[in-house]
């Protein structure tokens, strides 16, 4: 049966501008995706705190800020849970718990509160065959400015890879800034895809004489890309 949780939201798409929405969070309150113009931000959700699955993400996430932060990105937790519940949270994380050689972690990125579910709602994170009173493991990417770029959808015994969040980013601003499409695995250094010929003389030329392309057929050509130029360009100096 069909209750205020699980009435039909649309869900916001790749190429959508990120619902607006402003939140209390452990940080102060946010105004999204506003104040995040100009940076790269990735919302994501997560069950509930005091949870194991949530506690290394978080650990994991929190280890990770600092390179992310290089990568002009910024990160924005949410659960349905309460402000207090996420200060007790954190603070527990920080001052008592040891996980895979992190300890004393400081989450210093801002964790929403949602207790409405107005943002999670907004944002499709409920998901009611899984959870009607906790947001899944959703991830979405916001571009500089305000377009969904990536969302990453996880259920709530899966714990996310945070080097593959790291990969994506890295990849959405490779192909944003040389015109490429990366293969699958791609990490910066291997070779990137040059867009599909859009033409019969372009893929002829394409077969005929390869440059400084390799061609596995017409429609899939692919061209290096030297990793230190992928990283002085998608890295702060
Ligand atoms: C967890 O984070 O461990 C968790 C949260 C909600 C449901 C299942 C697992």
């Amino acid at each position: 049966m069909e209750n205020e949780n699980t009435q039909f939201i649309p869900m916001p798409r790749i190429g959508d501008k990120a619902p607006e929405f402003k939140a209390v969070t452990t940080q102060g309150e946010i105004n999204f995706p506003a104040d995040y113009s100009g940076h790269w931000a990735i919302l994501f959700s997560h069950p509930a705190d005091f949870t194991p699955v949530c506690t290394s993400e978080f650990m994991t996430f929190a280890s990770m800020e600092e390179k992310f932060e290089q990568a002009d990105c910024k990160l924005v937790g949410l659960s349905v849970d309460g402000l207090y519940s996420h200060i007790a949270w954190l603070r527990t994380i920080k001052e008592k718990i040891e996980y895979k050689g992190l300890k004393d972690v400081e989450v210093k990125f801002p964790l929403i509160e949602d207790i409405t579910m107005e943002v999670a709602k907004k944002y499709g994170m409920l998901q009611p065959g899984e959870s009607s009173t906790k947001a899944v493991r959703a991830v979405f990417f916001v571009d500089p400015k305000g377009i969904i770029r990536t969302i990453i959808y996880y259920p709530l015994s899966l714990g996310r890879n945070f080097e593959e969040l790291y990969r994506v980013l890295i990849a959405l601003k490779t192909a944003d800034a040389f015109a490429v499409a990366t293969p699958a695995d791609w990490q910066p250094g291997d070779d990137v895809i040059v867009p599909t010929a859009g033409s019969c003389g372009v893929a002829k030329d394409r077969m005929e004489n390869k440059k400084d392309m390799h061609c596995y057929d017409w429609f899939f050509c692919t061209k290096k890309l030297d990793k230190d130029e992928v990283l002085k360009t998608v890295l702060k100096k």
